[in-house]
C-alpha cells in the first residue's frame, strides 16, 4: 500500500467513525443566524481542542521562536505564548453566497501574547533597542477573519471545508498595552514614555512591528482549524440548535 492510499483509508475509517454520532439537521450554507448560532459552539470545540482527531489546543498557541524583520526593526521573539481564544465570542459568521469565503467577527475580552524579545531599529520614530520579557494585552480585540475557502468531499460523500488563505482585520474598540522589561538596557524613564506612546498607537505598532509575529500566531490557528475542518463535515459544524 502506497503512503496515499494509507492516508486515505485512515481518513475514511475517522470519517465513518464521526458519521455515526452526526447531528440531525444541517444548517442552510445562506442561513447566516444558523451558521453563527452553532459556529458560537463548534469555535469553542475548535479552540479547546480534539486530541483524539488530531486538533491541537488553540489556547494558549506556543511559538519557540517567531522572527520580525521589517525595513526599520528587527526582532526575535521566543518562547512565546498566545492566550485568550477560549474567551472570544463569535458574534457574527457567514459564507457569501458562492460559498468562496467564510467570514466570521469574534470579541475577544483579553488577548496575551507573553515571551523574550531581543530587538533593535526604530518604532515610531523612535530608535528602540533592548532584550528582555515583553507582554502585549489586548483589551476588547473585534476582528473579522475573512478566510478563502474551498469545499470537498470525504469517502462518505459529505461535504468539507479548508482555508485556503485569510485575511485578518483588526476593527476598533480596543486598548493594548505594551511591558518591555530591560527596553533601552533598563533606561526606565525612556522606555516608558515610548511604551506609552506605542500603546496609545497600538494600530500603527501592529500594523509597523507586530504583524509579522500576528501572523505567524494565527497561522497556527488557522492550521488547527483545518484539522479541525478536516475532521469533521460542514454538517456536524454548522447545525441547528433546538430553542
Ligand atoms: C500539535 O502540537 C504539537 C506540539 O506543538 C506539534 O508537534 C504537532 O505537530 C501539532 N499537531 C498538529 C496536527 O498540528
Ligand atoms: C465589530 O466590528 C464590526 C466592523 O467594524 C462592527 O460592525 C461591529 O458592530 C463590531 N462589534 C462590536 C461588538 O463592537
Amino acid at each position: 500500500m502506497s503512503p496515499a492510499q494509507f492516508i486515505v483509508t485512515f481518513f475514511c475509517i475517522v470519517a465513518g467513525v464521526s458519521a455515526m454520532v452526526s447531528t440531525v439537521a444541517p444548517c442552510d450554507l445562506e442561513d447566516k443566524s444558523c451558521i453563527t448560532n452553532s459556529f458560537k459552539i463548534s469555535f469553542q470545540d475548535l479552540v479547546n481542542g480534539i486530541p483524539t482527531m488530531g486538533v491541537n489546543s488553540s489556547d494558549p498557541i506556543e511559538k519557540k521562536k517567531i522572527l520580525g524583520i521589517l525595513p526599520k526593526l528587527k526582532y526575535t521573539l521566543t518562547d512565546v505564548t498566545f492566550s485568550g481564544l477560549k474567551d472570544c465570542e463569535v458574534r457574527e459568521a457567514f459564507f457569501t453566497p458562492d460559498h468562496t469565503k467564510f467570514i466570521f467577527t469574534v470579541i475577544c475580552p483579553r488577548l496575551v501574547t507573553k515571551g523574550h524579545y531581543d530587538a533593535k531599529g526604530q518604532l515610531l520614530n523612535f530608535d528602540v533597542f533592548g532584550k528582555g520579557n515583553i507582554e502585549i494585552n489586548s483589551y476588547g480585540f473585534n476582528m473579522t477573519f475573512k478566510t478563502d475557502i474551498e469545499m470537498f468531499k470525504d469517502c462518505d460523500d459529505k461535504d468539507h471545508m479548508k482555508i485556503k488563505d485569510y485575511k485578518l482585520q483588526l476593527n476598533d474598540k480596543a486598548f493594548v498595552t505594551h511591558e518591555l522589561s530591560n527596553l533601552f538596557n533598563g533606561d526606565k524613564a525612556r522606555a516608558e514614555a515610548v511604551t506609552k506612546v506605542m500603546s496609545a498607537n497600538w494600530r500603527r505598532v501592529s500594523e509597523e512591528a507586530e504583524a509579522p509575529a500576528m501572523y505567524s500566531l494565527i497561522l497556527v490557528f488557522i492550521k488547527n482549524m483545518n484539522n479541525y475542518f478536516e475532521g469533521l463535515p460542514l454538517e456536524e459544524i454548522f447545525y441547528k440548535i433546538s430553542q
